[in-house]
């Protein structure tokens, strides 16, 4: 195949930050994308209805000239969001869901929930109004090991939480397990987003030559058997899974950093990068719905009129874009793609 056209597709997880730095960055996912699920850690977080219409606004005044992009606002959980903040997001129409952070999980999670239960009548609000929860799902106890923690968050806190809440529409974020696949597969009302870098690569890619900061990401890459389970799921044509980048842009000197922070920039060559990971199971023909279909339906929204074209050629991706004074590294930086997305 040389030539593939398909719905425009959607980013069901992104990350925008704010200021310059959404300036930097919007017009990358604008180029592919007709629509977002807005993550809302920034720092403070998007709490309330009235920070998330500041942001969009901030949002839509960066959308570059004669170019359209339709943000979908999320809210920040906390330990004590009220469950009229919730009522007040379903009347606002522009909130499309909630997101859930552990506290202390990632990237400026640290008013995130500290106990999953403290949130019960807003589940319970969300619940009655059908406005999705969007889960960061991983547990953060120390004692529990970095590559256990989206295995034992589904079996301590998501079923349970499905039990107390059969009706709640779940998207647990960014799966990286088997473990999850199987849960997603098996549990109503839950569906699930999956990044192109868990589709690409296993853990072996964060040591391959020497320790690669820009393949840290939260939940972290697993090994090989969790990634072949995650590109089945997502080349399954299961409309359950879909694309979520979590395309999560930090500057070169947060990443090449004796702590450096975790986020991998993919917003920029994005659904080339889907390409590539369904070609290499022959699964070109599963592209569209994932990344254009399943998205929309789960939201309850109307599919994208218009299309994209993404042509077979082999181009560089760029060593880095620009990003405020230190730069911003793609994900793959300076290697070669084999599709480009042309129109
Ligand atoms: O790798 C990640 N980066 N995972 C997250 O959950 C958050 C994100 C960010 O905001 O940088
Ligand atoms: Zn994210």
């Amino acid at each position: 195949m040389q030539k593939l056209t398909i719905t425009r597709p959607d980013d069901w997880h992104l990350h925008l930050r704010d200021g310059a730095a959404l300036k930097a960055v919007l017009p990358h996912t604008v180029r592919q994308f007709a629509r977002a699920i807005v993550m809302p850690n920034l720092k403070p977080p998007v709490r309330s209805v009235a920070e998330a219409a500041a942001y969009r606004d901030r949002i839509l005044a960066a959308i570059p000239v004669g170019q359209r992009f339709e943000p979908l606002m999320t809210l920040y959980l906390t330990d004590n969001t009220p469950p009229e903040e919730i009522i007040a997001a379903q009347a606002a129409k522009f909130i499309k869901a909630v997101k859930y952070y552990p506290a202390g999980a990632t990237t400026n999670s640290d008013s995130g929930v500290t106990d999953i239960q403290k949130c019960d009548r807003v589940f319970d609000a969300m619940q009655q109004i059908d406005m999705p929860l969007l889960l960061h799902g991983e547990v953060t106890a120390a004692d529990v090991d970095m590559f256990d923690r989206e295995k034992v968050f589904i079996e301590k806190h998501l079923m349970p939480l499905k039990q107390r809440f059969p009706h709640l529409r779940v998207v647990l974020e960014h799966v990286t397990t088997a473990d999850a696949v199987d849960f997603v597969m098996a549990t109503h009302n839950v569906a699930a987003t999956i990044t192109p870098q868990h589709l690409l690569f296993s853990r072996n890619i964060l040591f391959q030559g020497g320790l690669r900061p820009h393949y840290y990401c939260l939940p972290i890459l697993k090994r090989e058997t969790h990634r072949q389970a995650l590109l089945k799921a997502a080349t399954s044509g299961d409309p359950k899974f879909f694309l979520g980048t979590d395309s999560a842009p930090h500057p070169r000197d947060g990443k090449e950093s004796a702590c450096g922070c975790a986020g991998c920039f993919s917003a920029l060559h994005a659904i080339e990068l889907y390409a590539e990971a369904f070609e290499s199971v022959d699964a070109l023909d599963k592209l569209e719905a994932f990344a254009s279909f399943y998205g929309p339906d789960f939201y309850r929204l109307p599919r994208n009129p218009e299309s994209i074209t993404l042509t077979k050629t082999t181009w560089r991706i760029p060593d880095e874009v620009p990003f405020g004074k230190s730069g911003l590294v793609p994900l793959r930086a300076g290697e070669e793609m084999t599709w480009q997305m042309t129109s």
